[in-house]
């Protein structure tokens, strides 16, 4: 679809691809460059430089690359539309050309009559909340300090007792009863439709994009029956990928740096009443790989909060491990002998007394310690050498001789080892590469430092100059009759044609460009543009005896390919003495040449 081109040109103008990436991730500044930790892979070390000078980011490791606009594309998922108006409200620039774009949710079939269902019961629930027999439910919230405001916040409601109305309250509203069963609000087990959480305070359950999906209903006090009561599995409510609060939590997360994980929804609150947003809940149950990805893709550090006693230390060693492996960054709070949650704590001991809780964060090397010191499953000799061989790795990432040491007492403290001993196993260790070592090599071995064989190395150097100066664009359309390398051609291509059209552009209104085009190999080159912007080797003037040069280089390597390629072809079939006749013949000339 046409889009306007100017619109986008004066959102770019005052975009600035710093803020913008910032808006979304930490970033750091380092010389004229700006790095982040990037979204698009399980990034450990920053490796997406961003450029104010260029206006564009890329990531050095997987290679994802663009402007301001692509940024958000790839981070929101969002058409081209709906980032240009993003840009421009991260930037503060106001435009009524923007007034008329509106981010088009896409649109599932399956979806809408499922979340409408589960939209009016959510209405329904908080009306009877407020009605005479709600007064019971009201009480309860009340009860455990959930205040009006928390309570239109997530949207809390009661059931009535008469299931069966409320399932009669929807089929009213036009909703079929297989949707009311496909929503997972009632089966027909029971020969009647009626309402499973009939007589409970309802806590609905908010998706990523905002919708209710389902429900957590808690009988009212104490009793016999289930403490809580959740919506069955459905197509829009699965456990293991629901974080509760995810919605609101993910922009708090951003701002706030980190983000804590709770083991309920009542503890969610507990955070809310003292001021601490950034917080999810698990659905009772344990963290899994779908909550790790949601997690990582707010790039902050977890903070994580379960149960102190003896099941929930061991699931905390779990998830800790688990989040460490997946590059997230991770503290514990320290909850060793607590037996309280958040809330308990916060409803007994007070704001202050949870604030400090919530603030005594430890590592995950001193969590794991402490639990291998508290519990002390460490009985037999190979306990304690598997231990230490766990505790290798971790030790060789320590920077501070200070950290090291107090670890290798603590160590020394569990084992019965002698800090020396350990000292030794660490030295033999780190004699040997590891894979992971060779890992930070490749990263490090990044295009900047590649060395380039020579025609690529020229033609190389030529689209750099071509991609800022519109004489090496000429150059190029007069004296060189294509590159070799593919995605340097297409980029020249793309280039002498956009020259022609616009004279005076900035490198990254092609980049622009490119991002509209409908290229199928577009983010190949955008990647590519992106790496050769971001290299700080290239000469600094352009003149003629650079481009002669150039050409030169680019001449004479495509020629000894191309007789190489006729060589090879010229030798296709022939018996060993006509071979070598030919070769000699072939290395005769060449040397001549040379001359
Ligand atoms: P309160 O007792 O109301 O303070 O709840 P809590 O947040 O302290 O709950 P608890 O620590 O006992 O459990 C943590 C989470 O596990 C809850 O938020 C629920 O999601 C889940 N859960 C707890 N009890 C039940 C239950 O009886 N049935 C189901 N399905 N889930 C439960
Ligand atoms: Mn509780």
């Amino acid at each position: 679809m046409a889009f306007d081109d100017s619109l986008v040109k004066d959102v770019l103008k005052h975009a600035d691809i710093v803020k913008v990436v910032s808006a979304y991730l930490p970033v750091i500044r380092k010389g004229k460059d700006y790095l982040a930790k990037c979204p698009f892979h399980d990034d450990t070390n920053p490796s997406m430089h961003i450029s104010p000078e260029l206006q564009i980011f890329k990531c050095f490791v997987c290679g994802t690359s663009g402007n301001a606009i692509g940024f958000v594309i790839k981070y929101e998922h969002l058409s081209f539309k709906e980032a240009v108006k993003k840009v421009a409200e991260i930037c503060d620039y106001h435009d009524p050309r923007l007034d008329d774009i509106h981010q088009t949710k896409v649109v599932d079939p399956k979806r809408g009559p499922l979340v409408k269902c589960l939209h009016d019961l959510t209405v329904y629930y908080q009306y009877a909340l407020n009605s005479p027999e709600g007064k019971a439910g009201l009480d309860y919230f009340n009860s455990r300090h959930l205040d009006a405001d928390l309570r239109s916040k997530f949207l809390l409601g009661y059931a009535f007792k008469d299931g069966k109305a409320t399932i009669r309250f929807l089929e009213e509203k036009g909703h079929s009863l297989k949707t009311i069963e496909d929503a997972g609000l009632a089966s027909p087990t029971t020969g009647t439709y009626t309402d499973r959480n009939a007589g409970r305070v309802i806590f609905p359950i908010i998706d990523a994009n905002g919708d209710v999906v389902g429900f957590s209903a808690r009988r009212l006090g104490d009793g016999q029956e289930a403490k809580y009561v959740n919506s069955p599995a459905t197509y829009l409510f699965n456990k293991s990928t629901l974080l509760y609060n995810f919605n609101n939590a993910k922009e708090k997360a951003r701002i706030a740096g980190y983000i804590y994980v709770l083991e309920g929804f009542m503890d969610v609150y507990a955070l809310y009443r003292i001021g601490i947003e950034s917080c999810v809940a698990t659905m009772g149950t344990a963290l899994t790989e779908e909550h790790i990805r949601l997690l990582r893709m707010l790039n902050v550090e977890i903070r994580l909060c379960l149960d102190g006693d003896l099941p929930g230390q061991k699931a905390t060693m779990k998830v800790a491990n688990e989040l460490a492996n997946a590059g997230l960054n991770v503290r514990i709070v320290d909850n060793q002998n607590s037996t309280k949650d958040p809330d308990e704590i916060l409803n007994q001991d007070g704001p202050i007394a949870l604030n400090a809780y919530l603030n005594k964060l430890i590592s995950r090397v001193d969590f794991i310690l402490n639990y291998y010191k508290n519990t002390n499953p460490l009985q037999t000799s190979e306990q304690k050498t598997q231990l230490i061989q766990e505790f290798v790795p971790v030790l060789l990432g320590i920077r501070s001789q200070l950290e090291l040491d107090s670890y290798l007492n603590k160590l020394a403290d569990i084992t019965g080892y002698t800090p020396e001993a350990i000292r030794n196993i660490l030295k033999t260790a780190r004699s040997k590469p590891k894979e992971r070592d060779f890992k930070e090599i490749i990263r490090q071995n990044n295009p900047e430092r590649k060395v380039l064989r020579r025609l690529e190395f020229a033609e190389r150097e030529l689209l750099y100059q071509m991609l800022q100066n519109p004489e090496a664009v000429a150059f190029y359309e007069q004296k060189i009759g294509g590159f070799y390398d593919e995605t340097y051609r297409i980029i020249a291509n793309y280039l002498v044609e956009y020259a022609n059209e616009h004279k005076d552009f900035v490198p990254v209104d092609l980049i622009t460009s490119l991002e509209t085009s409908e290229l199928a190999e577009k983010d190949i080159l955008i990647n590519k543009i992106s790496e050769l912007y971001l290299e700080r080797n290239h000469p600094d003037v352009c003149n003629q005896e650079l481009l002669d040069n150039l050409q030169q280089v680019i001449d004479s390597e495509k020629e000894r390919i191309f007789e190489n390629d006729t060589l090879e072809q010229s030798l296709e079939g022939k018996d060993p003495k006509e071979k070598a006749r030919i070769l000699s013949d072939f290395n005769r000339r060449r040397l001549r040449k040379k001359r």
